[in-house]
């Protein structure tokens, strides 16, 4: 007899993401929690106390056309050797994680998130911006800065990270988002592993977008090695996970 999928039974050839999906569906009547333990939710932002902070520049959008922006995002992954300002960078952070207003008490963003619930940080690895070290930073939010967590030229294992691939190395810097999942587990349980990574893909097309409106070039990643990726941010991988990634510079 053929079960259909959300029968609650395995089938026997399941594998890892179809008993995931078969064991995360909602399904009516079935829909349990409704309570949430506001005492314990974690916290919405992360913070590197101590670290060394550098200020980012108001954003400056581009005057572009959405239509335009749209039309003209392609995947790039053939970079010059030209700097990205930190103007573009800045603008390019707000764009995907930047706070757009504040109702009640909630600094809503952007981006969509399930919940309002933001569990997706924002690192960069910067290889070549102007005005900016080389290094990895995290993007503190409401500050509106960065946060530098390692320091040096890290083009070579981020490339490695990311299965070799050489767009990595090549780029002017490389966004890292990272899931603190907590965050949306709290609320969502289990189910927060769908939600998690469409909040992650908001981010990154808000970003792809802003490129294409400033001349820039993009490219996700989501092939890569998971442990050194978590390594190049000093993540755990359990709490905290890389999940998605994307290069950005001057196409060439
Ligand atoms: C979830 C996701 C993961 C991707 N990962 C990679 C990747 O690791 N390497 C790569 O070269 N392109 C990657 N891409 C880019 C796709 O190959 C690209 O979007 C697709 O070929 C369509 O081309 P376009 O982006 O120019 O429209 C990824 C895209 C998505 C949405």
């Amino acid at each position: 007899m053929t079960r259909s999928v959300d029968d609650g039974h395995p089938r026997e050839d399941e594998g890892a993401g179809e008993r995931f999906f078969r064991e995360t569906r909602h399904a009516r009547g079935r829909l349990g929690g409704g309570w949430l333990d506001w005492e314990n939710q974690p916290p919405p932002f992360k913070t590197y106390p101590g670290a060394e902070q550098v200020a980012l520049p108001e954003p400056a959008p581009a005057k572009a056309d959405l239509w335009e922006a749209l039309a003209r995002r392609r995947s790039v992954r053939s970079f010059s050797s030209g700097p990205i300002s930190l103007s573009d960078l800045a603008t390019l952070l707000w764009a995907g994680a930047g706070v757009s207003t504040v109702q009640a008490g909630y600094a809503l963003r952007t981006a969509p998130s399930a919940g309002a619930l933001y569990p997706v940080e924002t690192y960069v690895v910067a290889h070549r911006v102007q005005g900016l070290d080389a290094g990895a930073y995290h993007y503190a939010v409401l500050e509106r800065s960065l946060e530098r967590i390692v320091a040096g030229d890290l083009s070579v294992p981020v490339a490695r990270a990311a299965l070799d691939q050489g767009m990595a190395r090549d780029a002017a810097a490389v966004f890292v988002w990272s899931a603190i999942w907590r965050r949306s587990i709290w609320k969502y349980g289990q189910r927060a592993f769908r939600y998690v990574p469409l909040d992650a893909g908001h981010i990154a097309e808000n970003v792809a977008l802003a490129t294409a409106a400033l001349g820039l070039g993009c490219c996700q990643i989501a092939a890569f090695y998971d442990d050194e990726a978590d390594a190049l941010i000093q993540v755990d991988g359990r709490e905290e996970s890389v999940v998605y990634m994307a290069v950005v510079g001057r196409p060439g």
